[in-house]
């Protein structure tokens, strides 16, 4: 039986949600990861340092007893967030991030930017002092195609913000293109974050044997030569592209519906589908700096000093698991798997 220690990850994308939903998903992402960067598109979002402070403070209260974990806090922005927020945050050494959600994109995503140029000045004092920018990278152009809207994005948005801001670091978060991929690799002050089912799945899945909302998620999957750039992209050991799950819990009344949801739910069993992929390409000796260096180094955190195992065994993903008003079905539902966590 193979077996593979590694430092304990982190997720460096996690949305947690709030009140009983919380207390259902965070003991998952406890067993595996030692941090993780939470987003902030709760319902009304975390705009402000005392709201994170709020949220953070119902995380912890919600680890499970003698488990060891850190939320790492990020700002929902808005057209209205001023630079003296980003003082606040900055000082409070709690919010490691702001994130940028267009007006529209997604999940609560109502209250987020209009006009990216609206934050200059917001940019401005991020710049300044050195706090990364995250960015739900998709324009929200009803003329772009849906498969588009990633790459129209970088060359709309992106490239010009770059252009405004060249010292601000930034993360492109969940990319899901090889033209992401490229921008990356070729631009200053950038990384990436990879999901697991941007690396196990292309767009086929969301259509196999009937329409499969579980596989529909924002930044939508693309095309197979986009999934094989972003698993060559994750496997390459550049440390550009580190561990982001974007696990989104939406119960299975929400996703199997006329109007489902977007987002996956992995982080029940996330390290070891990034194993599953890494797997795939016989690439496992770089599973470890992926899941467990590249992101501490780029928020200039200490890496984690813990261990976790994998053993390759064969068990099969549940259908679903326990979540308030209808269970949530976790990403490869009733599936094989070939490596676990120990
Ligand atoms: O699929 C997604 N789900 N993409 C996002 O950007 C948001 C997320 C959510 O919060 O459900
Ligand atoms: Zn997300």
């Amino acid at each position: 039986m193979r077996k593979l220690t590694i430092t304990r990850p982190d997720d460096w994308h996690l949305h947690l949600r709030d009140g009983e939903a919380l207390k259902a998903v965070l003991p998952h992402t406890v067993r595996q990861f030692a941090r993780a960067i939470v987003m902030p598109n709760l319902k009304p979002p975390v705009r402000s340092v005392a709201e994170a402070a709020a949220y953070r403070d119902r995380i912890l209260a919600a680890v499970p007893a003698g488990q060891q974990f850190e939320p790492l806090m990020t700002l929902y922005l808005t057209d209205n967030t001023s630079p003296d927020e980003i003082v606040s945050a900055k000082a409070s050494n709690f919010v490691k991030a702001v994130k940028y959600y267009p007006a529209g994109a997604t999940t609560n995503s109502d209250l987020g930017v209009t006009d990216i140029r609206k934050c200059d000045r917001v940019f401005e004092a991020m710049q300044q002092l050195d706090l990364p920018l995250l960015l739900h990278g998709e324009v929200t152009d009803r003329h772009v195609d849906m498969f588009d809207r990633e790459k129209v994005f970088i060359d709309r948005h992106l490239m010009p913000l770059q252009q405004r801001f060249p010292r601000l670091r930034v993360v492109l978060e969940h990319i899901t293109t090889s033209e992401a991929v490229q921008y990356v690799v070729s631009a200053n002050n950038i990384a990436a974050t990879i999901t697991p089912q941007h690396l196990l799945f292309n767009r086929n899945s969301l259509f196999q044997d009937g329409l499969s909302p579980h596989f529909y998620c924002l930044p939508i999957l693309k095309r197979e030569e986009h999934r094989s750039a972003l698993l060559q992209a994750a496997t390459s050991g550049n440390p550009k592209f580190f561990l982001g799950t974007d696990s989104a819990p939406h119960s299975r009344n929400s996703k199997e519906s006329s109007c489902g949801c977007a987002g996956c739910y992995s982080a029940l069993h996330a390290i070891e589908l990034y194993a599953e992929a890494f797997a795939s390409v016989d690439a496992l000796d770089r599973l470890e700096a992926f899941a467990s260096s590249y992101g501490a180094d780029f928020y200039q955190l200490p890496r984690s000093t813990e261990q976790i195992t994998l053993i390759e065994k064969t068990w099969r993903v549940p259908d679903e698991v326990p979540f308030p008003e209808s269970p949530l079905v976790p990403l490869r539902a009733g599936q094989e798997m070939t490596w676990q966590l120990a």
